[in-house]
This record gives C-alpha cells, sequence and structure tokens, in this order.
C-alpha cells in the first residue's frame, strides 16, 4: 500500500538542490529544478552508486562516478554509460512540506 511520507522541509530543498532522503526505506534523492520538486531512486542505474552526491548541470541530474545524466522529471537516462531509467516518486509539497508517495 502506498503512502505519503515527509521528507524534507522546502527550506531545506530550494532551487538548484540534491539532497538524499529516505522514506519507507527507499532511498530517494530530492532534485529542486528551478523550483520544481522531483524525486527518484538514490542508485544510478548504471553501477548503484548514489545519485545524491552527483549535480545538476543544465536542469539534468548527472552522477558523480561516471557521468550519466538522468531527467530528474521522469528518471529517464539521458547519457551513457546509463541506459535504464531510475525509478520516480510522486512529489507534493504541502505548505512549507515536501512530502513523496512510496510503496
Ligand atoms: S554509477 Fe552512475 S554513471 Fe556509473
Amino acid at each position: 500500500m502506498s503512502e505519503w511520507v515527509r521528507v524534507a522541509s522546502v527550506e531545506e530543498c530550494g532551487s538548484g538542490c540534491l539532497r538524499g532522503v529516505e522514506a519507507g526505506g527507499e532511498r530517494i534523492v530530492l532534485v529542486n529544478v528551478d523550483e520544481s520538486v522531483y524525486a527518484l531512486e538514490d542508485r544510478c542505474s548504471h553501477q548503484d552508486f548514489p545519485l545524491s552526491d552527483g549535480t545538476l548541470e543544465d536542469g539534468k541530474l548527472e552522477c558523480l562516478y561516471h557521468g550519466a545524466r538522468f531527467d530528474p522529471a521522469t528518471g529517464k537516462a539521458l547519457t551513457l554509460p546509463a541506459i535504464r531509467p531510475v525509478r520516480s516518486f510522486p512529489v507534493e509539497v504541502r505548505g512549507s512540506d515536501i512530502y513523496v508517495q512510496v510503496e
């Protein structure tokens, strides 16, 4: 059964932020691109390293380890060496808090 879990305040994840959090036993990276917040599984689909160690480049999430890029909105892999997407989670901003829906 899915549930909404508060993972951070809006203040903790402002524009340009990448932040690793945990919700429902899942490691998640929050990504704020131009005030839109997205949540992806915090595990690169290339070799499982944390995407929260990476950077935001032109609105895309770039893995620190081998440079694969992902679309924060969908989790789609945009560049090699990653070819598979990472899971994305629904996000809601409720007042000053960020919630993510997990299983
Ligand atoms: S682990 Fe992310 S690109 Fe290799």
